[in-house]
């Protein structure tokens, strides 16, 4: 089966003064289409290092990455940002949304001028916003609704340009845990219907049964996670 990511002996070094920090130690993943996974590990361990390596927002000192079977190591930045624009979406804790616009014109707004104006893009705004339970909330605007509804037009907002991979960082971290399970479970949702991938970082174990697999990192080293 192609891969929708893998990644080959990424190492990503940081510079602390004098001394290196290796924060990423050769680490190798393939992740399939429909595959939900999940990245754990105490703090300061990679986690949101690795996503954003993921997410071409960050290169790694050495390793390559494969994005829908294309090798982004040696990509330009911008091929990089093509890449960040039509393969990946990106969920994050405070995720950028602009407060003073509604819920439609968020999502309208990721595709380009021209690209909002067409019925295609209108059509997939509405019907994430359906499949998101938004409905009643799409001429709201962002500053209005609560941070589950804010979480949630942030999850129809990655799925927008129709990405392959889906990138959430701690996307549940401003939640209360009910609230938080509906919104990864939306997420969950919405990966599998649209057979995408998605890595979601998360603090939460309460979260971990909704994925498919269970990743760990510490000391520099992925491991997987057996599923209970
Ligand atoms: N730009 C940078 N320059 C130097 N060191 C960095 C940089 N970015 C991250 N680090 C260091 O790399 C390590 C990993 O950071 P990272 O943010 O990936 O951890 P994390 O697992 O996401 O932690 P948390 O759970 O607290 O969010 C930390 O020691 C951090 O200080
Ligand atoms: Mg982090």
């Amino acid at each position: 089966m192609s891969s929708v990511l893998k990644l080959e002996n990424v190492s990503k070094a940081f510079m602390d003064g004098d001394v290196q920090i290796e924060v990423l130690k050769s680490i190798s993943l393939k992740v399939n289409r429909g595959e939900f996974i999940a990245i754990e590990g105490p703090s300061g361990s990679g986690k949101s290092t690795l996503l954003s390596i993921i997410g071409a927002l960050l290169t790694p000192t050495s390793g390559s990455i494969f994005i829908d079977n294309e090798n982004i190591s040696k990509y330009q930045p911008a091929e990089l940002t093509k890449v960040r624009l039509n393969n990946i979406g990106f969920i994050f804790q405070s995720s950028n949304l602009i407060p003073f616009l509604s819920v439609k014109d968020q999502l309208l707004l990721v595709s380009d001028i021209n690209k909002s104006r067409n019925n295609e893009y209108k059509t997939k705004a509405a019907q994430l916003i359906h499949d998101l339970g938004l409905a009643h909330r799409e001429d709201s605007k962002i500053h209005q609704l609560s941070g589950g509804e804010k979480q949630r037009v942030a999850i129809a907002r990655a799925f927008m340009n129709n990405p392959d991979l889906i990138l959430a960082d701690e996307p549940t971290a401003s939640l209360d845990s009910d609230r938080g399970r509906q919104v990864v479970e939306m997420l969950s949702r919405e990966v599998k219907n649209m057979n995408k991938a998605a890595i979601m970082v998360t603090h939460d174990k309460r979260m971990l049964d909704l994925c498919d697999r269970v990743l760990h990192i510490e000391d520099g080293k992925l491991t997987e996670r057996q599923k209970k």
